[in-house]
């Protein structure tokens, strides 16, 4: 697997937006999710073989409502609804991983707002 921190800032952004006004993040910024169901960011991450790895999604929930997402690999379902709970504030960044099976070569990971209140801000994936 090539493995490494993807952030946020750098993937694919739909109904989203880069922002930096929390302090905390890692890279250059962190994802704001429009308050949308359906928002999403979709990392590329290649593996040299096919397997399990284990995902981390750096974000942050400064509510004390979750914010659930369903996690796609290479839009297949893996997680649906996982919980992103409130962090305590905006910045304060905590990480939720999963467990996931990667094919060989490149696959995306989608992590889509399931709720109205769009999803936390999300500042990375790591593999
Ligand atoms: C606040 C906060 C944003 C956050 C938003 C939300 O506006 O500053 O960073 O994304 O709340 O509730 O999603």
């Amino acid at each position: 697997t090539s493995g490494g921190r993807f952030e946020a800032e750098n993937a694919s952004i739909s109904q989203g937006v880069v922002e930096s006004n929390h302090a905390g993040y890692s890279g250059t910024g962190f994802v704001n999710y429009d308050s949308a169901s359906g928002a999403y960011v979709q990392w590329t991450v290649s593996a040299a073989a096919a397997g399990p790895v284990t995902l981390a999604l750096g974000y942050a929930n400064g509510t004390s409502a979750d914010r659930p997402m369903d996690v796609r690999v290479n839009g297949a379902l893996v997680a649906g609804g996982m919980s992103f709970a409130g962090t305590g504030a905006w910045t304060t960044w905590q990480t939720r991983t999963l467990t996931v099976n990667l094919p060989a070569g490149t696959s995306t990971v989608r992590a889509t707002a399931t709720t109205a209140a769009g999803g936390p801000n999300v500042d990375y994936l790591e593999v």
